[in-house]
């Protein structure tokens, strides 16, 4: 079950970054949701290459509707979804197949799996393998909406260029207007020429990205094991590239005492609710009514066209490398809606084993 995540609300990730195609299936998926191959392909279009920033590999990413969707409704039956690779050039990769690319997944899977784990183009530890996270992450925003949920991700590091903070509103409006996606329109420019610049001396850098996920009820998460932040910080850190995940005031609260650090409670419109949001949305592993903020590091590109040392596994010698072929510059605009989608699908599992979504939406 190693490619499989959630419980009720089950994806199952398959699909090589140069092999045919990149999908997902879904089981568990409630029948009667009303959804077309547009709104999911709205949300795969999102994390598509932008010119100068991005990989030169352009695919269409046609989302196809494999099963499980009949008539324009969710069947109950698995959702199998899948886009093809089409733009694929493997020959860099041929010439590099044992040398692995410092930072990359290529040394450990080559060890792990013998030598025989498709290596073209990071194979299943590809970037690529994404587009069925964003795909099934379609189908769990749609059912989150049922209830009320939403969930929004934006850019707020890139190479230590930080975003100021924003409010819903401003973050909901700004994202999709620049190619970094950092709802701080003043410094989404900067953040353009840094990765500009970073790409001309052959370089990559990385970043921060916030995941926020609004209207969770009081509630959600399973302790002691399947505890709400331990399964979206699961989820999350499946993203290629993501190397930290913090809640709330996360790493920050360890210098802070508890009186800086207690989200006082309160009641407004007779609800209770707290007074900051240091927790992130979440006590006791459980959701608390409070927005659930996540903040995701995702480290720089590990492919770079700067000169490194690595070794070459068949002669056992070390050996220069540059690494050539198609790359991201900069991960974290991409990563962006990756990160919506995995909040996604980990709230839908929540959200059904709750019991607030049926299994049949009528
Ligand atoms: C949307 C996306 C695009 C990516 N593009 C690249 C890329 O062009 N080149 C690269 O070396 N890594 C890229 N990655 C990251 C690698 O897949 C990842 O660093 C590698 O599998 C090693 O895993 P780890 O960094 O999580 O340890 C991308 C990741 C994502 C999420």
């Amino acid at each position: 079950m190693e490619n499989s995540l959630g419980r009720l609300f089950t994806i199952t990730s398959f699909g090589e970054s140069h092999g045919r195609c990149v999908g997902v299936i879904i089981d568990g998926c409630p029948a009667g949701l009303a959804i077309t191959e547009e709104e999911i392909q709205r949300e795969v279009d999102k994390r598509k290459p932008e010119a100068n920033i991005s990989t030169k590999r352009i695919e269409e990413d046609k989302v196809q509707i494999l099963s499980g969707i009949f008539n324009g409704f969710t069947t109950g039956a698995p959702v199998c979804l899948l886009v093809w690779n089409k733009d694929v050039d493997s020959s860099e990769y041929e010439k590099i197949r044992f040398l692995p690319r410092p930072g990359h997944a290529d040394y450990t899977a080559f060890m792990k799996y013998g030598g025989f784990n498709d290596f073209r183009g990071g194979g299943r530890f590809s970037g690529r393998i994404t587009a069925g996270f964003v795909m099934a992450g379609a189908i769990a925003k749609k059912l989150l909406n049922l209830i009320n949920i939403e969930v929004l991700a934006h850019t707020i590091e890139i190479g230590g260029i930080k975003a100021e903070p924003k409010g819903v509103e401003e973050i909901r409006e700004n994202v999709y207007k620049n190619v970094v996606r950092c709802a701080d329109l003043r410094v989404a420019d900067e953040m353009v020429k840094a990765i500009a610049k970073v790409a001309e001396e052959g370089d990559s850098i990385g970043g921060i990205v916030e995941g926020i996920a609004l209207n969770v009820p009081v509630g959600l998460g399973e302790p002691v094991f399947d505890t709400l932040e331990g399964d979206i910080a699961k989820a999350i850190l499946a993203i290629p590239a993501v190397k930290g995940v913090e809640f709330g005031s996360g790493f920050s609260s360890a210098g802070k005492r508890g009186s800086e650090n207690n989200d006082r409670f309160t009641i407004k419109n007779g609800r209770i609710v707290t007074l900051t949001n240091n927790a992130g949305g979440i006590l006791g592993g459980i959701s608390n009514g409070m927005p659930i903020v996540v903040r995701v590091a995702v480290k720089p590109t590990s492919s770079i066209a700067k000169t490194q040392e690595t070794v070459d596994l068949e002669k056992m010698e070390s050996v220069s490398l540059a690494v050539k072929g198609r790359h991201d510059v900069c991960i974290v605009p991409r990563a962006v809606v990756v990160v919506e989608a995995m909040m996604a699908v980990t709230l839908c599992d929540f959200a059904m084993r709750a019991g607030l979504i049926p299994r049949v939406i009528q």
